[in-house]
């Protein structure tokens, strides 16, 4: 037996069945019409920012990463909830555009911006956070040829990263970002170009649930800021500070403590040097906030045995869920939570292996999970599905389809 992941504790029953804002998943899945479906919860979603806006210092901005969940709806939703977003394609520059989201709220980052990109981010006015000298010069050129002032802030490599982040985006070499030491260079090419600098961004990991780690990290953050500004010899106007605030997807993980995060940065809040005093500070939230408000839908389309193995073959698979198949970036695959989602209050007696349709042995839900008996027809729920879900899975492969989404 292998354990499956916590269930968020905002899950509940109705008459047995998982209900996700309040409705059952068999009448959500009739709505929809068929599986796989997602569905994510704007109660969840309210409750997570509601709960990060207590915990943080007031002069905290809290952004969104689109790239985390990209559907439209939860855009929109999104909209009303937090104070920016940080887009990474002309993409999602579109999706955020749709949305009428006024750019001065929006910064693009990311490596490789094509021209046409660059050109579409300067058209809208949003601040594009550079991450080389030659893209920096590119939009330098693209901007004098439109008439406009492109809005640029540096984005920095930094020399530490994250500790224990599942993905570290900053010590030592890589793609993102400039290496710090060259970053005042920059900044004052940037002046010279008569472009408007906006500051920083210094991305350092993500899915994180050290809060000592993450509060460390935002202290290192402040200090290299600070050490920029001053040898750039300007006040920052805005320092976009990263994220890192991971949720419990595994069997063990606890959730992160946001008390001592909020605590610690509150603290380096009050003792701010001369070039941050009047900064504008935010962080960049993706998984965090919208993660554990999404379920992953998928029905039994078939029950068998082999071997002595129960394999519960379902409608879905890692065409959507990638990450719960364990193919995201992970070294050693664990199961995300799981549950039968129209047994959700059954007793679990039975190991089983949730498996997707598609014709590979990388296509696993659960593996060797106790559960309820399900069998053809009952409904499987993958939680922590909310983000790089629908989005980051290869949902052309094997021509299965994608799945459809849902807000309710
Ligand atoms: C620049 C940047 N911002 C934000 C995020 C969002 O990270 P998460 O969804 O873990 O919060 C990422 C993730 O890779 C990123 O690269």
């Amino acid at each position: 037996m292998k354990p499956v992941g916590p269930i968020p504790a905002d899950f509940a029953a109705i008459e047995g069945e998982l209900a996700i804002g309040g409705q059952k998943v068999s009448a959500l899945v009739e709505r929809a019409g068929d599986t796989p479906l997602f569905v994510y919860s704007r109660a969840m979603l309210d409750q997570r920012m509601a709960d990060l806006r207590a915990a943080m210092p007031h002069r905290l901005q809290i952004n969104y990463a689109v790239k985390a969940n990209p559907f439209g709806p939860l855009v929109s939703h999104m909209a009303g909830l937090v104070d920016g977003f940080d887009i990474a394609s002309a993409g999602e520059l579109a999706l955020v555009q749709q949305a009428g989201i006024d750019p001065e709220r929006v910064s693009f980052a990311g490596p490789g911006k094509r021209d046409a990109e660059l050109e579409a981010a300067i058209l809208a006015g949003v601040t594009l956070n550079c991450e080389s000298e030659g893209e920096a010069r590119r939009t330098f050129e693209i901007g004098e040829r439109l008439g406009i002032t492109p809005c640029m802030a540096v984005r920095v490599n930094p020399d530490f990263e994250l500790r224990g982040s599942g993905m570290k985006m900053g010590g030592g070499a890589k793609p993102f970002g400039l290496d710090a030491d060259r970053v005042p260079g920059l900044v004052h090419e940037i002046i010279a170009a008569g472009a408007d600098w906006r500051g920083l961004h210094i991305f350092t990991g993500s899915q994180s649930l050290d809060a000592e780690a993450i509060a460390e990290t935002q202290g290192n953050v402040l200090d290299l800021a600070a050490r920029i500004a001053d040898d750039v010899g300007r006040p920052l106007l805005k320092l976009n500070m990263g994220g890192g605030f991971g949720i419990p997807y595994f069997h063990g993980d606890q959730p992160l403590d946001l008390s001592l995060i909020g605590e610690a940065l509150a603290k380096r809040f009050d003792a701010l040097t001369a070039t941050l005093i009047d900064t504008q500070f935010c962080i960049e939230l993706g998984r965090y906030l919208a993660g554990e408000a999404g379920v992953y839908l998928t029905r039994i389309v078939d029950r068998k045995e082999s071997h002595g193995v129960t394999y519960l073959i379902t409608d879905g698979g890692l065409h959507h869920q990638l990450a719960a198949s364990g193919n995201f970036g992970t070294v050693v695959r664990r199961n995300y939570p799981v549950a039968i989602a129209t047994r959700f209050n059954a007793e679990a007696v039975e190991e089983a292996n949730v498996v997707g349709c598609l014709c590979t042995p990388l296509d696993r839900l659960a593996d060797q999970a106790l559960l309820p008996h399900a069998d053809v027809g009952d409904i499987v729920a993958v939680f922590c599905a909310g983000a790089y879900g629908a989005s980051a899975s290869p949902s052309a492969f094997l021509g299965q389809g994608s799945a459809q989404e849902v807000l309710v």
